[in-house]
């Protein structure tokens, strides 16, 4: 029987057989990704949201937000999951990571202020920033169906993407701030 493996911030990781219910967010954790935070670890509040890879054939992988305290570790097996720390990447020697775009729009604009729920938010907001049928990244962003509104950004992004994230600090403005601005 082949062994069951996870790749996770592009390292695979062996999946321990005697832990098949061991959920995603301890999983991710127990290996030092403290960013995935346990909040209401019911599936209510997103601060435990990371990235997994639907890929597809014939066209861009599909990025999908999933919470991580619903999700036994077993039930990824094969497959690619991508938390807040694996959305920076790293510098040069002796110098600092450099952020993701959707990591960057939350830093400078205030979208970030306790913290906890924020790398489940840079992760959903990820996910959106990479829906294939969003915009292509580096050429013109389309509009979003129904165009600009209070839930589409001019970036084509769809706020309903963070309908799965609370925060109780900010307010939500500058984070919708952030998605709007995200690759625009
Ligand atoms: Fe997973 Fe709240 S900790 S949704
Ligand atoms: Fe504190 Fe969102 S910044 S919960």
């Amino acid at each position: 029987m082949v062994a069951a493996r996870i790749t996770v911030n592009g390292k695979e990781e062996p999946i321990a057989p005697a832990a098949p219910h061991t959920t995603v967010l301890d999983f991710l954790r127990d290996r030092g990704l403290t960013g995935t935070k346990e909040g209401c670890a019911e599936g209510e509040c997103g601060a435990c949201s990371v990235l997994v890879a639907r890929p597809g054939v014939n066209k861009p992988t599909d990025w999908v937000a999933v919470n991580a305290c619903l999700v036994p570790v077993a039930a990824l097996d094969g497959q690619e999951v991508v938390t807040s720390e694996g959305l920076a990447t790293a510098g040069a020697p002796g110098t600092p990571a450099v952020l993701h775009p959707v990591q960057e729009e939350m830093a400078v604009r205030g979208g970030s202020q306790c913290g906890y729920c924020t790398p489940g938010f840079v992760c959903s907001m990820a996910a959106e920033y990479y829906r294939p049928d969003r915009c292509a990244h580096g050429s013109e962003a389309p509009e979003p169906a129904g165009g600009t509104d209070a839930e589409h950004g001019p970036n084509g992004f769809d706020l309903h993407a963070l309908s799965g994230n609370l925060c109780r600090c900010t307010g939500y403005r500058p984070i919708r701030d952030a998605a709007f601005a995200v690759g625009a």
